[in-house]
């Protein structure tokens, strides 16, 4: 096909990155999925915060030309102390993508108070506590929020119930967000996961027996990579998707409609 025009010179070519001069927040951002959405929106044009429990996240922050934050959720003062160090070296938060997570598997009656404490901790109220230190910054600058869930908040999965419950809890916290944050100007959606091969599940899909019980349910036939994951991160929270919020998307080769 011709082109209507051809390129005057080689500045003609050039397009601003869909994200330059916005600044994101990533938990979970030294992990397997965390990891490719930093890289993902740093590759848009993105200044990029890893907020990550240990020195892997100045890591990944280097390599993106990032901002560094090394905190766990799960403390009392961590939610403000990365949004206003975030404030402090960038000026604004227009992306918080919730991308830390923890797995314990056991049957669910089974479970120590403190595993299901901790996967409560982590998963829903770490998620839910940076939304609310963060709201007020993403509500400046017309933000957009977008929480990891996952196939097992609405299937029943033997083995990791208590988690699947935390990802329920998340997906339904992410459709009340777009509700209340709505007319502040903030969206929320929520990507939902099918089996990405991270450190969180190596464990599982290293068994061939349950890889290949998992493949023969995937239409398009192979594994996520966390890329696939992260590229549609990086689109809910472009301005391409500025009419989506209270969106729970698969991103899963089509596992959950088999
Ligand atoms: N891998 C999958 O197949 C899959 C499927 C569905 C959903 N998910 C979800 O995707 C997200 C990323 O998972 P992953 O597979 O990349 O696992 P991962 O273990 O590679 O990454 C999780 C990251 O979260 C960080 N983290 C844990 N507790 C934290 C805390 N208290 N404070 C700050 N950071 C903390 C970890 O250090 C780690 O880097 C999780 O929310 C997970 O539940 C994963």
């Amino acid at each position: 096909m011709t082109p209507n025009r051809l390129p005057r010179d080689e500045t003609d070519l050039v397009v601003p990155a869909p994200l330059s001069g916005r600044t994101a927040v990533v938990t979970g951002g030294s992990g397997g999925i965390g990891s490719a959405i930093v890289r993902a929106l740093a590759g848009q044009g993105a200044s990029v915060a890893v907020v990550d429990t240990d020195g892997r996240a100045e890591a990944v922050a280097e390599e993106v030309g990032g901002v560094p934050v090394i905190a766990d959720l799960t403390e009392a003062g961590a939610p403000a102390r990365i949004v206003d160090r975030v404030l402090a070296r960038t000026g604004s938060i227009d992306m918080l993508v919730n991308a830390a997570g923890i797995q314990v598997r056991t049957p669910a009656v089974d479970i120590a108070a403190e595993d299901w404490d901790r996967l409560l901790s982590v998963n829903l109220t770490g998620a839910y506590r940076l939304v609310q230190a963060a709201t007020k910054a993403l509500a400046a600058a017309g933000g957009s929020i977008v929480n990891i869930v996952s196939l097992s908040a609405d299937r029943a999965v033997a083995g990791i119930v208590p988690y699947g419950a935390t990802k329920a809890g998340l997906v339904q916290l992410t459709r009340g967000l777009a509700v209340e944050l709505g007319p502040l100007g903030i969206r929320a959606n929520a990507v939902a996961p099918g089996y990405v091969t991270t450190p969180m599940t190596a464990a599982v899909l290293d068994q061939p027996e349950f890889r290949d019980r998992v493949l023969s349910r995937i239409p398009l036939g192979r594994l996520a990579e966390s890329g696939d994951v992260a590229d549609v991160v990086a689109f809910l929270v472009s301005d391409a998707a500025r009419y989506v919020t209270g969106a729970v998307l698969p991103v899963d080769g089509g596992y959950s409609i088999t």
